[in-house]
């Protein structure tokens, strides 16, 4: 896939309508995590030293068109700030009058970042005349926001008709490392799925088996699998009616010759804050529940993931946030990134284990997107990115 890059495009003096994905989690008014908001640096300090003006937009939560302070990106303009070492301008709306004088007043070199794009109804819709005024706010467009490629939004899609559309630094890096995953990757290639719930991820999981060697299931969602193999799962979270949807995946990787590993031990307790033991992965006690994989399981993961040459990794082992719990997600982690292999790590806990265990150094590439990157790796067209794709 060749996209339109930034590449050689004359920028000097344009205002510049940047999409980004600041979709970070934030608490009391607190970034807890500002990966998203450091990955489009490059992109921004690109266009800000050729002589662009920045509008910047993005979502942040789920607001559902409706103004709500709680879903405001004013602490997200403040780290920005801080990071580029320069003031950035919010507006108090994103098309209305505030938006529109704050950008026809930006001067090279300055940055405005509009309000929540989802406190408009027309966002999630994909409106045209959203896209028109969003597109009015600017001479060129730039999707950074790899995280929300997957949604065929009015300043993902629409906005692309409107205005010359290029892909900013961090969309080309993303669809460069999740591209050689879908083609000629090396192998053996494994998959490592976690999380909590099957539902999710049964369509990757699926798609999965025509293109890899090993699939690994970690997580709430190897419980399902596990009741399927008829084990006692005790309490453990469990979707009945995927039982059979699991019956069948195991049988299809069975037919092709996929290897699909699931937990043979686990780290359970009575309810969460109860006090956890290992135990056997075909005999939870009926009142305890599995909150992570145990010792043996993440040392038989481990093996494998060692002789890998490709991994993608998506969704933790466990109740990772619980210290009692996040053992089996940092134990993968590591040996991720001991295995030399080319690996690349999506999705928000996965990424937390990485860069909590300290060695995000050494994988080949943390994407910022958790549906995104999932979709992508399914083989599906994700809007924000083909409305940027070179036509040859
Ligand atoms: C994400 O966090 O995965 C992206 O920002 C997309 O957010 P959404 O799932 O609310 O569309």
């Amino acid at each position: 896939m060749s996209l339109r890059t930034l590449d050689g495009v004359d920028v000097s003096g344009k205002r510049v309508v940047v999409r980004v994905d600041f979709n970070v989690p934030i608490q009391d008014g607190v970034i807890q995590d500002d990966t998203r908001i450091r990955a489009a640096l490059p992109t921004l300090r690109r266009l800000l030293g050729r002589g662009a003006s920045l509008v910047l937009v993005s979502h942040l939560g789920r607001p559902k068109g409706k103004v709500d302070p709680k879903y405001s990106l004013a602490p997200i303009a403040v780290r920005l700030g801080e990071l580029l070492d320069a003031p950035i301008e919010l507006a108090n709306d994103v098309v209305g009058n505030d938006a529109r004088a704050k950008a026809a007043a930006l001067a090279a070199g300055e940055v405005l970042l509009l309000e929540n794009v989802r406190f408009e109804p027309g966002e999630e819709k994909n409106d045209p005349e959203l896209a028109v005024q969003l597109a009015s706010l600017g001479d060129l467009y730039v999707n950074d926001a790899f995280g929300a490629a997957h949604r065929a939004h009015a300043s993902t899609a629409a906005i692309a008709s409107h205005l010359p559309a290029y892909a900013g630094d961090l969309m080309v890096a993303e669809v460069s490392a999740l591209g050689a995953l879908t083609s000629n990757p090396d192998r053996p290639f494994v998959d490592i799925l976690g999380g909590a719930k099957v539902s999710d991820k049964i369509g990757v999981i699926e798609i999965r088996l025509s293109r890899v060697d090993v699939v690994m299931l970690g997580g709430g969602m190897a419980n399902t699998f596990l009741l399927a193999q008829g084990k006692a799962v005790g309490d453990s979270l469990v979707e009945a009616d995927f039982v059979e949807t699991a019956n069948r995946v195991m049988q299809q990787a069975n037919e092709r010759s996929v290897e699909l590993l699931l937990p043979i031990d686990v780290i359970a307790a009575q309810g969460m804050d109860g006090q956890a033991a290992t135990v056997d992965a075909d005999g939870i006690p009926d009142d305890w529940a599995a909150f992570d994989i145990g010792p043996k399981s993440a040392a038989s993961f481990a093996k494998v993931i060692a002789g890998a040459k490709t991994i993608f990794w998506n969704g933790p082992m466990g109740v990772f946030e619980r210290p009692a719990f996040a053992n089996g997600t940092l134990a993968i982690a590591r040996a991720v990134a001991a295995s030399g292999a080319f690996s690349v790590i999506g999705g928000g806990d996965s990424v937390s284990a990485i860069e909590q265990s300290g060695l995000a150094d050494k994988i080949s590439h943390i994407s910022t997107g958790g549906g995104a990157s999932l979709e992508f790796i399914e083989g599906r067209e994700l809007p924000g990115i083909s409305v940027l794709e070179a036509k040859s």
